[in-house]
Order: structure tokens, then sequence, then C-alpha cells
């Protein structure tokens, strides 16, 4: 062992996305106690496996995202609103091996839901995506079939269904919007 090595390998330089009413920035460990409460709704986690509701389980979710930056160059942000600076949820892009594609992902907390920011900040993830990865021919999302919201949320953002996809071993409603559609659909911030 020794000399540069793997485990020296440089940290991912993860952006920061402004929106009109939000910003998707890196999570810290000083997220914690606010995605704690998010998560430990049992109605926010209905369709999640169910709450989480301990520090430390939400500390690996964190860890878990700025892994998947490091080790994919896409993940999740946490969404903090501009007008307040509350974090109201986390939300961006997720690949791991044996995923349908690079995948938009949403989690907003319970007392911001309606207001649209699942799908603002959903639409910011997708601009960002096409145009740091140019062989991205799609953007998917893998939503179990009982979750309205959810499905709606892909709705909104143009997506359609394509498949069904298991997904740790559980099956998912697969959408998927192509880097045409999305062109086509809008222009940044114009959701
Ligand atoms: C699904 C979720 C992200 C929606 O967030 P949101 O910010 O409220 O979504 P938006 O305001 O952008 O609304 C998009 C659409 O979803 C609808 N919607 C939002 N929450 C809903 C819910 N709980 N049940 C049914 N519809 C819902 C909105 O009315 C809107 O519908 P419309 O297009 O017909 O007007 C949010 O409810 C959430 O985080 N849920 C728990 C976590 C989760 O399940 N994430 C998705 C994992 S695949």
């Amino acid at each position: 062992m020794g000399g540069p090595g793997r485990d020296t390998m440089p940290g991912v330089e993860i952006p920061t996305l402004t929106t009109r009413r939000l910003i998707l920035r890196p999570g810290d460990s000083g997220d914690v106690e606010a995605l704690t409460r998010i998560w430990s709704d049992p109605e926010f986690a209905r369709h999640l496996g169910g709450p989480v509701t301990l520090p430390d389980a939400v500390w690996h979710q964190l860890a878990g995202c700025l892994g998947c930056w490091q080790l994919t160059g896409v993940g999740p942000w946490c969404v903090v609103e501009r007008d307040t600076g509350t974090l109201v949820g986390r939300a961006g892009l997720w690949d791991e091996p044996g995923w349908p594609g690079v995948e938009a992902i949403w989690f907003i907390g319970r007392p911001w839901w309606g207001r649209g920011y699942a799908t603002e900040a959903a639409a910011a993830s997708i601009t960002w995506a096409f145009a740091r990865r140019p062989e991205l021919d799609r953007v998917v999302a893998a939503i179990v079939p009982a979750n309205d919201g959810s499905l709606r949320v892909a709705r909104r953002l143009g997506m359609t269904r394509t498949a069904t996809a298991y997904l740790h071993e559980e099956p998912h409603a697969l959408y998927a919007v192509s880097r045409d559609a999305w062109a086509r659909r809008a222009a940044p911030g114009e959701l």
C-alpha cells in the first residue's frame, strides 16, 4: 500500500442549483435533524418502507446520497426554501448498479406538500442531468404504483410510462422523459 490510491480519490464537487423558489445544495451532517423530522412522519414514509426515526439511520441515508455523487457523478441534493432558508426535502438524481438509467427522485416533507416543490426541484435536476451528461438519452423515475402523489409529479414533468421495473425485487412503474422531449418541453426555470 502507500502512495496515492483509491482512498485518496478526490471528492466530486457537488454543484448548487437555484430555481425560482428553491435552492438545491449538497447535504451535510447539520441537516440530519431536519431530515429526521421529515422521514419520521408515517404519512410521508407510507410508500418508502416506513418511517425512519433514528438520526443515526438518517445519517446513513445522507452518507449514501453523498456516496452516490462520489461513485456516479450524480446524486441527490437537499432542497431549501429560498425565502425562509428552511430545509424542505431531498431531490435530485440517483444511479446504482442494475438501475434502468439515471433516475430523478423527489422527497418533500409533509408541511410543504402541494406547492409544486417536487416538480420544481425535479425539473432543475433533469435539466442539469441532460446538460452535464451528453450521453444520457433519457431520465427515468421508478415509482411504487400506489404512490399517487409521485405518479402525478412524474406526469407533471412530462414523463410517460414505459415499463414495469423490478428494483430491489419490488415492482415499480417506470416513467421516462427523453432528451428531445425535455428540450421541447421547457426552458430551465419555466416549470
Ligand atoms: C410525492 C411528493 C414528492 C409530492 O411533492 P409535492 O411537492 O407535494 O408535489 P407537487 O406540489 O409538485 O405536486 C405534483 C402533483 O402531485 C399531487 N400530489 C402531491 N402530493 C400528493 C399526495 N400525497 N397524494 C396525491 N397527490 C399528491 C399534487 O396535487 C400535484 O398534482 P397535479 O399535477 O394534479 O396538480 C411528496 O408527496 C412526497 O415527498 N411524498 C413522500 C415521499 C415519496 O413518496 N417520494 C416519492 C418516492 S418515488
